[in-house]
Parts: C-alpha cells; sequence; structure tokens
C-alpha cells in the first residue's frame, strides 16, 4: 500500500535530505511520494545583440563545445518532453505525474531559452547550423516512432549524462569560465542546477512504467548509451560547423586543444554513464555538488523570479545569490 502523501517541503530541507539518503535503499517508484517537487524558474535571461558567439574569450573550442551542446537542446527536449508526457498519461499514480509533469516545465524552459541563445548565434556569425538542425529534426522525428520503452529508456538515459556534464561545469568552473560573459555562464548554469535538481525523475518513471524485468532492465542500460551517444554526436556535428567557419578546423593545434577539452569532458561524464547502466542503480545516490545546492537554497530566498548574474571575474565565482547569514 502507497504511504500517505506527505507535505512538500524545499529542496534544501536538512531533515527532509537525511530521511531521503537513509531510503535509498527503497525501490524509485516508492520514494517520488517524499521527493521535492523540482520547481520551474522561469528566468528571463537576455541574449542581446553585443552578446559575442565566442563567449569565453582565448577558448574558441571549448566555446565551439558548448555552443554545439546548446544547439541540440531545441530539438532533444522538446522529444524528452513528449517522451515524459505519454509516459505519465500511462501511470495511475499521482505524485509520479506531478513529479513528471514538473521535469516537463522545467525542460520546457530551458529549451525554449536555448533556442534563443542558439537563434543569436545563427544571426551573429554560424548560419550553418541550420543544416545540423535539420538533421536533428528529421532525427527525432524517426526516434519518435519507436517504443515508448526505447524513447522513455534514452530520456533516463540522457538525463544520467548530463549529472556528469553539471559536475564538470560547475567544479571546473573557475577553469572554463573565467572572465567569460556573464550572460552565457548564468544561462548554462542555471540549466545545470535545474538538471540535477530533476535527476532521478525520467528514472522514477521508466521504473514506474516498466517492472524490473531483464528484459527491461537491458533496455534502460542500453538508452543510457543510446540517449547519451546521441546527443554528442549532433553537439559535435555543431562545434565542427563552428570550427570550420572559425578556420580552425584544419589546424593541429586547434585540434589539440579540442582533444583536451575532450578528455576533461569524458573523465567527467563516462563514470556517470557507466554507473548509470549498473543494474540496481539509482540517481539518488549520485552527490549533488554544494554550488548547486546553495544556488537553490539562495534562489528560494531571493525575489521570485530574480537570479543576478554570476561573476565570471570573482577568484571563486560563487553562486550569484547573496550567502544566508
Ligand atoms: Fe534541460
Ligand atoms: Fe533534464
Amino acid at each position: 500500500m502507497r504511504p500517505s502523501k506527505p507535505a512538500r517541503r524545499p529542496a534544501n530541507d536538512d531533515g527532509h535530505k537525511r530521511r531521503r539518503q537513509m531510503n535509498e535503499i527503497e525501490t524509485a517508484p516508492d520514494l517520488l511520494a517524499s521527493d521535492p517537487v523540482p520547481q520551474p524558474r522561469k528566468i528571463p535571461f537576455e541574449f542581446p545583440e553585443d552578446l559575442d558567439p565566442q563567449w569565453i574569450p582565448g577558448e574558441p573550442e571549448l566555446v565551439a563545445m558548448l555552443n554545439g551542446a546548446s544547439l541540440t537542446m531545441p530539438y532533444l527536449e522538446p522529444f524528452l518532453i513528449r517522451t515524459m508526457r505519454a509516459a505519465v498519461e500511462r501511470l495511475d499514480d499521482g505524485d509520479i505525474k506531478e513529479q513528471g509533469r514538473a521535469f516537463n516545465t522545467q525542460e520546457q524552459h530551458h529549451f525554449q531559452a536555448h533556442r534563443r541563445f542558439n537563434a543569436l548565434l545563427k544571426r551573429k556569425r554560424y548560419p550553418e547550423l541550420a543544416a545540423v538542425e535539420e538533421q536533428m529534426k528529421a532525427s527525432y522525428a524517426k526516434l519518435s516512432r519507436r517504443s515508448l520503452r526505447t524513447r522513455m529508456a534514452y530520456t533516463a538515459g540522457f538525463e544520467s549524462m548530463t549529472l556528469g556534464v553539471t559536475k564538470w561545469l560547475i567544479e571546473e568552473r573557475i577553469k572554463l569560465f573565467a572572465g567569460a560573459d556573464p550572460r552565457a555562464v548564468s544561462f548554462v548554469l542555471w540549466h545545470m542546477v535545474e538538471e540535477t535538481e530533476h535527476k532521478r525523475v525520467a528514472y522514477d518513471v521508466y521504473c514506474a512504467l516498466f517492472k524490473p524485468t531483464f528484459i527491461n532492465g537491458l533496455a534502460r542500460m542500453l538508452g543510457v548509451f543510446h540517449g547519451s551517444f546521441d546527443v554528442m554526436r549532433f553537439a559535435m556535428r555543431g562545434y565542427k560547423v563552428i570550427l570550420k567557419k572559425e578556420g580552425r578546423w584544419g589546424r593541429v593545434r586547434s585540434r589539440l586543444r579540442l582533444a583536451q577539452w575532450m578528455w576533461a569532458f569524458v573523465s567527467y561524464v563516462f563514470p556517470f554513464l557507466f554507473r548509470a547502466a549498473l543494474p540496481g542503480h539509482n540517481p539518488r545516490r549520485e552527490r549533488d555538488p554544494q554550488w548547486v545546492t546553495d544556488w537553490l537554497g539562495g534562489y528560494a530566498r531571493a525575489e521570485p523570479g530574480v537570479v543576478p548574474l554570476v561573476d565570471t571575474l570573482h577568484p571563486e565565482m560563487p553562486v550569484p545569490f547573496p550567502v544566508r547569514s
């Protein structure tokens, strides 16, 4: 029998976090009733014409990688939303439905912001990216015809990759973003914070919909690599277009720098993929970066809808909210 539904608590409630950690050995769907619901935050990030598409000074390969990843979002995230919507429609549990809808609202805000950001990139310097967008449109239309199990495994699988990306971008933020345009950095890090906040939802929905059989477990494992590598391949097409346009694709020095950044990405992300593919995986066990917890706590105490920009010149690049006194 399901436990009665407790009152909702803020994500940064310490007592709640302890109880949640104690519950980690339970099966995921049973935990949904006690997990905080991800909060939608429609933050009015602005990408005015003076924002340089090369928004990290002196790091054209890194910015190409991040812009390439951004390019995928308005195609990937609507696919995740459609998949999640179809999945929760088949579930009776009100808590899971609420979690799934909150996931969708966050993803909707993400891809809408990325679409505006990408429009700036195309308008100002890289109209050639439209060809990659057409390829993604066709690819996701094709993927949408696959079974719900395949699509949901892809969704949960991609979400496991975002945790590794978040760890990379947050923990290495000073190395990556020192002196970068704070408007772009604040936008990227907000997305990562919310990815952490809803990290368990797609996995929980998959587990609730597809009972723990060998085949369903195998499908989920394959989804980790399907979702992650599919998005990576389009992000790589995006950065190739950008680096070609910048005249750097054929330069050895540029390729070496790109390889360095790719290695940094892989060293953070792949451990998350391998853990996610293991039987008994539970995204709750992935520890949240303290910066993420501080961001969520700071936002909860701040004026609604207002997010100050991250100070990319600060030696520690702290969360953009006043420290709790
Ligand atoms: Fe997202
Ligand atoms: Fe997500």
